[in-house]
């Protein structure tokens, strides 16, 4: 979308995936803290994004909606004041339709002026807009009614597109939104973190600045995982230029979540300024994902998704883009170290179950 946001792919946090309906005010305010404190926010997290359940059912005689009377006491207004004041950005959700999808608050269907003015008003940065109890109209010609909302409302604000993937949102997504859910809900689990990794791949092409594939939120450090796992769900969305928002609760990490998030070699990947999304270019249980970066370098993803043996990954030359003849130096992401041999044509890895090797592959002259 053309309104100057999402240059890379966005990053910050999200309540969803971790506490659902379980969100209040206090608990946003020390979660902008601890983004600060962990330095995450310094590392580009910025956004602190408040998802269902911040509203009352209904709304104000006026037709306004109103923040929930007991969660949210002091308003969204106070709280984006709190939120910038840490130099982060607020977050917040609606809906396409009639009502939300878990909470049922009120949604913006035939409100979506009133609401975007309310959310300029409050001083909100970013909306994920979901797609539930809706009047049956096809999502293409309902969420465009918000963009222009959007547009008109005075203040840059982030538009998240949440329909779910039915509609092949990628498709008509970058004239009406930053970014658009290419699936429905991930879930703390290998199997599912793969299939949303793998159904937003299709999308690729359809990937750039200003409009990016969602395939949801972080589950890293949610605990369904082991480490290696979540190592490759976040070398995953990082390469697949997906939104890094997190999906834990950062005021209590352990060491490793902290240290797969904070890792700054792959997040730059993820902002890379080129914004070309990598894509699997070996298929099986033994899997090579590649994208170019600025600077002719190139992001490297091997993959063993297999839970019971360890073995090797070979990355060719000719199936990540680079010519045959090409000499490389490689970057180890995760070990944070250059190989000390060089490389020409393939480069090979041998990963143990469910673990993945990330590299940044840069020619020398
Ligand atoms: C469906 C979305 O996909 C989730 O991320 C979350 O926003 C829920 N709706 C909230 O009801």
């Amino acid at each position: 979308l053309g309104n100057g946001l999402g240059a890379t792919p966005p990053m910050g946090w999200n309540s969803w995936n971790h506490f659902h309906f379980g969100i209040n005010e206090t608990m946003i305010q020390e979660t902008a803290d601890a983004l600060v404190s962990t330095g995450l926010s310094k590392l580009g997290y910025t956004y602190a994004n408040i998802d269902d359940g911040w509203g009352e059912m209904t709304r104000d005689d006026n037709g306004n909606l109103v923040p929930h009377r007991t969660k949210f006491p002091s308003g969204i207004k106070a709280l984006a004041d709190y939120v910038h004041g840490k130099g982060l950005k607020l977050g917040i959700y609606s809906d396409a339709g009639y009502f939300t999808c878990g909470t049922k608050m009120a949604g913006s269907l035939g409100h979506e002026e009133q609401d975007a003015k309310t959310f300029a008003s409050w001083g909100v940065d970013y909306l994920k807009y979901d797609n539930c109890h809706n009047d049956g109209t096809k999502p293409v010609d309902r969420y465009p009614v918000m963009t222009r909302a959007l547009m008109k409302a005075g203040r840059p604000i982030y538009f998240s597109l949440c329909e779910g993937g039915d509609m092949h949102p990628a498709l008509w997504g970058y004239q009406v939104g930053n970014s658009w859910r290419t699936t429905d809900d991930i879930r703390d689990r290998w199997e599912s973190m793969i299939s949303k990794a793998d159904i937003n791949e299709v999308y690729a092409n359809y990937a750039r600045p200003g409009g990016w594939n969602d395939p949801d939120m972080l589950e890293v450090g949610n605990g369904g995982m082991t480490k290696n796992e979540y190592v490759v769900h976040f070398s995953l969305w990082a390469i697949s230029k997906a939104p890094l928002i997190i999906g834990c609760d950062v005021r209590n990490m352990t060491e490793d979540t902290k240290e797969i998030l904070s890792n700054a070699e792959v997040i730059a990947v993820n902002q890379d300024p080129l914004g070309i999304q990598g894509k699997k270019v070996r298929n099986g249980n033994l899997e090579v994902w590649a994208g170019p970066l600025s600077g002719y370098s190139v992001a490297v993803v091997l993959l063993n998704k297999y839970s019971y043996r360890r073995a090797p990954v070979t990355a060719l030359w000719e199936d990540i883009g680079l010519d045959p003849s090409t000499v490389v130096q490689a970057r180890d992401l995760w070990e944070h170290k250059t190989l000390e041999r060089q490389f020409v044509g393939s480069l090979t890895a041998t990963l143990e179950p469910h673990s993945c090797k990330m590299y940044v592959l840069k020619p020398v002259a």
